[in-house]
């Protein structure tokens, strides 16, 4: 199967073969002149030089032998020699007949299908989540969905900060403040307490102080360091109290996730790669790319012609200790040797562009990276209404479940204000408070271009009406109740006929041009392409709604066409969703 455009190329690259030229001329795009048509093409102009001859003279004779397909309407030639294309009605009617009740919308799967790592989430223990995290996980997240759609095998990975300098932190905190416990005491020998010492509120608290404390003092970052050694070295207690931790996390972690229908293959953590890393450091030691510098390892990267500088990706630290750059290497060792990837895609916040480029030169130099190709997707800050990063009001970091709550409250105020849900007992009211905020939390996110910053403004977001979540939802469950209240009349959704106005028109192309827009976000992963898609799509619909008449219409056939086309759109909006992460309700 392939899109509608993707039909239409192929028959305008077949004029272009039959003309002797390329067929990558034929390349089709939506118009974005719609009064001069639906399609157009510039081939003729890129054509031009290779054929030595004038682009008008090549749109001509392509024009003429498309004419001759009865499925445009019409083809006209603009300027110097752009082709623009419009189908018939009967075609665009016969294009709704293939796909009208295809469970992927009209989407294709990929030609090529790959094997994909996408690290996203990338949380670390005992901190709070903040606003990046949210960010990578919901990016991710989405990613991730819209690869599986479109038949890729992705394996996900969370790669949680498990194992740096923090781990050392926190077990020295925990130290100072109950030297009792049996985790510290060197005679003991095990088996250590299944129940955790800790809870993440009381991991919360304890991190700003650890980290607070080694700041300012010598001393303690020094013990600091040598408990991540002892921890990484595999000292008994550490680890089990470190379990603690690393578990604890996790179970809150889970919690939010799973409210915001993020999930994860592998809950890895640096710490999965720790028995690799002497192995790293030995490969590069054999491949002769580690060099001593300032007292450290490092792998140097710098290329010729680089525009800016790339400084060596340190390995390994002055006092022996690893480094986050070690440990993605490892990363990419295991992933390479687990899943034999085509694309590794990292997930992560665009300023830490660097680092990436740091790993990847240092794993494509060395080998490590095998085949697979490695890439960053990175994305723009989250920030306040003062345009700095976002803080709460304290100052702090919000934390996630805190930011859904929130969001669920606000969801909740805005269907009381616009009197929806008015008829559901307090369960269905909860859930669907809880879809609605889950909504735009989630869209928000998702509908800005991911390289740009954008300002959280949690009234904004909520709202039912513009560019929002809610909205979208809201449109989906609009149509679910027509066809719901057509079932109860006896009315069925059937053969959509030829478009007969502008806006159904307009409405099917809208429909038809999903399985691109899906290559394009997945090509250059780029999720807001679909929330753009589908915002268009549903007022589309609502101006389809508005103009015509759809269960009072008395001839048959047309009731029957109109609301085969609002399934469609329906069909296509919970396909829409499901990309998106957001869970429809039946009613509001
Ligand atoms: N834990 C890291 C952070 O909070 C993000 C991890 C990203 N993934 C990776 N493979 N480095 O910044």
């Amino acid at each position: 199967m392939k899109t509608l455009l993707g039909q239409l190329q192929d028959k305008v690259a077949d004029a272009f073969e039959r003309l002797g030229l390329d067929r990558a001329f034929g390349a089709v795009e939506r118009s974005r002149r719609p009064d001069l048509g639906q399609f157009q093409n510039s081939g003729a102009m890129q054509a031009a030089k290779a054929a030595r001859k004038p682009p008008r003279a090549i749109a001509e004779a392509v024009a003429a032998d498309l004419r001759a397909d009865p499925a445009f309407a019409d083809v006209s030639i603009a300027g110097p020699g752009f082709l623009n294309l419009s189908l018939t009605d009967d075609a665009l009617a016969a294009w709704a007949a293939t796909v009208a009740t295809d469970p992927r919308a009209g989407c294709p799967k990929a030609a090529a299908p790959q094997t994909v790592v996408l690290d996203f989430g990338g949380p670390n223990v005992a901190k709070a989540m903040h606003v990046g995290h949210l960010r990578s996980s919901i990016i991710g997240d989405t990613l991730q969905r819209l690869f599986r759609f479109a038949g890729h095998t992705v394996h996900s990975d969370i790669h949680l900060g498990d194992w740096g300098l923090q781990m050392g932190m926190l077990l020295e905190e925990m130290k100072r403040t109950r030297p009792d416990l049996v985790y510290f005491d060197a005679d003991f020998h095990g088996p250590y307490p299944d129940v955790s010492p800790v809870t993440i509120d009381d991991l919360q608290e304890m991190y700003p102080r650890a980290a607070a404390r080694c700041k300012e003092d010598e001393g303690a970052r020094r013990e600091a360091r040598l408990a991540t050694a002892e921890l990484q070295g595999g000292r008994a207690g550490y680890v089990a109290l470190w379990r603690h931790f690393v578990a604890a996390t996790r179970a809150s972690l889970e919690v939010d996730f799973d409210r915001l229908d993020v999930h994860f293959d592998y809950w890895y953590g640096e710490s999965t790669v720790n028995d690799r890393l002497p192995e790293v450091v030995a490969t590069l030691e054999r491949g002769g790319f580690l060099e001593e510098s300032e007292g450290a390892r490092v792998v140097h990267v710098a290329r010729d012609g680089d525009k800016h500088e790339v400084p060596p990706l340190i390995i390994e630290k002055g006092d022996g200790g690893y480094t986050y750059g070690a440990t993605d290497l490892a990363t990419i060792q295991m992933r390479v040797a687990d899943f034999a990837p085509d694309l590794i895609l990292y997930v992560v916040d665009q300023r830490q562009h660097l680092h990436f480029e740091q790993v990847f030169r240092a794993a494509q130099r060395s080998g490590i990276a095998g085949a697979a190709r490695l890439q960053h997707v990175g994305f723009g800050t989250v920030n306040g209404p003062d345009g700095k990063p976002f803080k709460t009001r304290a100052g702090g970091v919000l934390k996630l479940g805190d930011l859904i709550e929130m969001a669920t409250a606000e969801a909740r105020a805005r269907l009381d204000e616009a009197g929806l849900a008015k008829d559901a007992d307090d369960a269905e009211k909860a859930g669907t408070a809880d879809r609605v905020g889950v909504a735009a939390v989630r869209y928000a996110d998702l509908m800005n271009e991911r390289t740009s910053d954008y300002v959280f403004e949690f009234a904004k977001f909520t709202r039912f009406e513009g560019n929002t979540g809610p909205y979208l939802l809201y449109a989906t469950v609009r149509v679910k109740s027509l066809l719901r209240k057509a079932a109860e009349l006896g009315a069925t959704p059937g053969a959509v006929l030829p478009p007969r106005t502008e806006v159904e028109r307009a409405l099917l192309l809208q429909l038809a041009g999903f399985g691109d827009v899906v290559a394009d976000a997945i090509d250059k992963r780029l999720p807001h392409f679909l929330c753009e898609h589908a915002f268009t799509l549903a007022r589309e619909f609502s101006r389809f709604w508005q103009g015509e008449s759809i269960l009072k219409e008395s001839d048959e056939a047309l009731r029957a066409s109109r609301l085969g086309l609002s399934r469609m759109v329906h069909d296509q909006l919970e396909v829409i969703l499901g990309l998106l992460g957001i869970r429809t309700v039946e009613r509001m």
